[in-house]
């Protein structure tokens, strides 16, 4: 390369741009990012095919219109959904349909079933695409990427903490089993230390089992493995300003670039609607929200939401309810339609409403969780540590209350507490269960302790809002021209222009970086 060439120009005179074909997991989780890096990609120039589902794909109706809108090469692409088993009801598309526990893998199987219509239609294009960009849970990727002749990345939603931590346990046999709330309560509070990490990490057996280790899914996991073993990179959404160790570390356990190029959602050419929606319909009005915000002092307000995916049942909502009011803290806080469709919840959560008029809001369903983090008055979040939420929180600068839940999020909770600083744990110890789960494992006085504990106004909890606010500022500078995730989006687009499709540069890429990165582990 010429002194005076930048990557830049060189990706505006060099050949046609890269085509992208992103295929998220079926699950809100896994959508609302990659929905996110598509707009990353299709702004820099790239064109971005987004796969998904009928039911999917209509949920993305005003992420494909306001695409359309701005010119953005960008598409959702509609591959019909496939027979599935009779277990699974009819029309249920997305893990947030699922309502029962048995649900899961016969979605998961039906899914794979794309493998046909996508490789039709990669066949079917006028060019080849340069490169797949799959969820790692959809393994049957790696197949049709063979078949076509098209390198793949893996997309991999966690940090790369949780992602390091999740690949050494597993490499070292550590993942013995699942357990079920009654084994976890037994002897699932036995720890171990994660080996090969470049920092102390103590867990647990039961919160530390690995993603998709249940029973019933040992094959589908192990396709999962394999496919990340094959592939050729990762995208990550994180940023090397916030954990660029465990970055460092992953990639040279996977022997291959992983690019890290979040958070994602970072992106100031979108449109507040196009963000707001993201995949999913908001059921609250965002301007009464707001309004309901702006009359609040500004670092007073806790918000609280737990994802997607969990469910609690009214005794549990009662102690979450209990602790927000006991703590005194103006609340915010979300809750499934699911959830307060229960006569008896929806009549405990409008007395809770009418003992804290004035400083308490409660929102039914799907909440515009950017808007309300981004606002002045919200000086808290009491999150699932699901990686999204954490990174939002994070992103815009809010320090949290940790409540894991399942899968990932025990370790994303150690991040944001032992490494970064930024977090108070309310002291969940096990997993629950998704659907029905009885144990009441996190009760009020937990609740209130740890929002005290977050939002006051000591030495200790102005350090952890100062920390918060340094790793936002950060998170933005790495967004920006110049920034780690804006700079490795560069490289990557320019990896696949030059490569346009073929595999061989990308084996150089990954024996490079495999040198590099070994040095610094
Ligand atoms: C564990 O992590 C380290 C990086 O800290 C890595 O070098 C190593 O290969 C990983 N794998 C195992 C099995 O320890
Ligand atoms: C991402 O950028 C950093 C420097 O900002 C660089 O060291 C790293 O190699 C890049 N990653 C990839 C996969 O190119």
């Amino acid at each position: 390369m010429a002194p005076t060439e930048t990557l830049e120009s060189i990706i505006a005179t060099s050949g046609p741009p890269p085509h992208f074909v992103l295929v998220p997991l079926v699950a809100q989780g896994h959508i609302i990012p990659m929905v996110d890096l598509a707009h990353l990609l299709a702004e820099r120039g790239a064109r971005a095919s987004l796969i998904t589902t009928p039911v999917n794909a209509a949920r993305l109706h005003s992420v494909a219109d306001g695409a359309r809108r701005a010119k953005l090469p960008l598409e959702i692409v509609e591959l019909p959904f496939p027979p599935a088993d009779d277990v699974l009801p009819q029309g249920c598309e997305n893990v947030d349909q699922v309502t029962d526990n048995d649900h899961f893998l016969p979605l998961f199987h039906a899914i794979h079933r794309l493998a046909g219509p996508l490789e039709s239609y990669l066949r079917a294009l006028a060019r080849r695409p340069s490169c797949i960009i799959s969820d790692w849970c959809n393994s049957w990727t790696a197949g049709v990427a063979s078949s076509v002749g098209i390198p793949r990345l893996f997309f991999h939603g966690p940090s790369c903490f949780y992602s390091l931590c999740d690949l050494n346990a597993s490499t070292h046999g550590l993942h013995e089993r699942a357990y079920t709330s009654a084994t976890a309560e037994a002897e699932g509070h036995e720890t171990y230390v994660v080996p090969g990490m470049p920092v102390r990490v103590e867990v647990t057996k039961a919160t530390c089992v690995g993603f998709l280790d249940a029973p019933g899914f040992e094959a589908f996991r192990e396709d999962c493995l394999e496919a990340i073993r094959t592939a050729d990179g990762a995208v990550v959404n994180t940023f090397l300003d916030l954990e660029e160790q465990f970055v460092a570390c992953y990639e040279a356990a996977l022997g291959k670039p992983v690019w890290a190029l979040g958070p994602f959602y970072i992106n100031s050419n979108r449109d507040a609607q196009s963000m707001t929606s993201r995949g999913r319909k908001t059921s609250v009005d965002q301007s009464a929200v707001t309004e309901w915000l702006d009359a609040m002092d500004p670092g007073s307000v806790i918000y609280v939401s737990f994802g997607s995916i969990a469910q609690k049942l009214p005794k549990q909502l009662y102690e979450v309810g209990h602790g927000l009011e006991d703590s005194g803290q103006p609340l915010l806080w979300v809750v499934k339609d699911a959830e307060a469709a229960l006569p008896e919840a929806a009549e405990w959560l409008k007395a809770l409403e009418a003992r804290t008029v004035g400083r308490g809001l409660v929102l039914r369903g799907w909440a515009p969780q950017l808007a309300i983090l981004s606002h002045r008055a919200v000086g808290g979040f009491v999150t699932h540590c699901g990686w999204n939420s954490l990174l939002e929180s994070i992103a815009h600068g809010v320090p949290i209350v940790t409540w894991p839940h399942f899968a990932d999020q025990f370790l994303n909770e150690r991040l944001a507490v032992d490494v970064l600083g930024i977090g108070v744990p309310v002291g969940a110890a096990l997993p629950v269960m998704l659907f029905g789960d009885e144990a009441v494992p996190v009760v009020r006085g937990d609740v209130a302790r740890a929002v005290s504990e977050l939002m006051d106004g000591g030495e200790v909890a102005e350090e952890r809002r100062r920390k918060a606010r340094e790793y936002g500022e950060r998170a933005h500078r790495a967004m920006e021209k110049g920034g780690s995730s804006y700079e490795n989006l560069t490289l990557l687009i320019q990896s696949f222009r030059l490569s346009g499709g073929k595999e061989t540069r990308h084996t150089g890429l990954q024996k490079e970086q495999q040198e590099k990165q070994i040095m610094s582990c």
